[in-house]
């Protein structure tokens, strides 16, 4: 028997130390959370990707009184990506969340089923990783290689191959 490690690694800076690319993106995730729907749980995400043609799409979390059919900001971010640009590869998604306190001071991370979505995007893509730039008033966290990081040991078309 042998231990198999699996290893994260993230980027922590403040907003000042972000690129002007990263600004703009995480300034964009802030403003979608205008869009958020979210009377149930009082907090609001707003996410923004960037294309490969350098155009940004956002997506906000999307409640129901039927809980489970509510959307988190990511997936509404990435499915609109899916289905309007499909032939685009998402470059970087950026997120942000909003209490009735304002911003978070920590950055909010993405729940697994949006790894397992961003995870997916970047297959469909042919491997291009997504950056991912996560933002708090008080912390940026950047995860520059996609979600090799995020979600180890992912369950992929792959996975469901008959092997002899
Ligand atoms: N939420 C997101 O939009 N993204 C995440 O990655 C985590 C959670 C939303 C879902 C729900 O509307 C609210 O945050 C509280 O869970």
């Amino acid at each position: 028997m042998k231990e198999v490690c699996f290893e994260s690694k993230m980027q922590v800076c403040s907003e000042a130390e972000l690129s002007a690319e990263d600004k703009q993106l995480a300034d964009a995730a802030r403003e979608a959370c205008d869009g958020s729907y979210s009377p149930y749980s009082g907090f609001a995400v707003g996410a923004a990707l960037r294309l490969s043609d350098n155009n940004i799409l956002k997506g906000s979390n999307q409640e129901n009184a039927a809980y489970p059919s509510g959307m988190c900001a990511e997936r509404v971010a990435l499915y609109q990506a899916g289905a309007l640009s499909p032939q685009k590869a998402v470059k970087s998604l950026a997120i942000a969340a909003r209490t009735k306190e304002g911003f978070t001071p920590h950055p909010c991370p993405p729940c697994g089923a949006c790894r397992q979505v961003m995870m997916e995007t970047e297959t469909r893509q042919g491997g291009i990783p997504i950056r991912l730039i996560l933002y708090g008033t008080q912390a940026c966290y950047i995860i520059e290689d996609g979600t090799k990081f995020l979600l180890p040991l992912q369950f992929e078309k792959e996975t469901m191959k008959i092997h002899p």
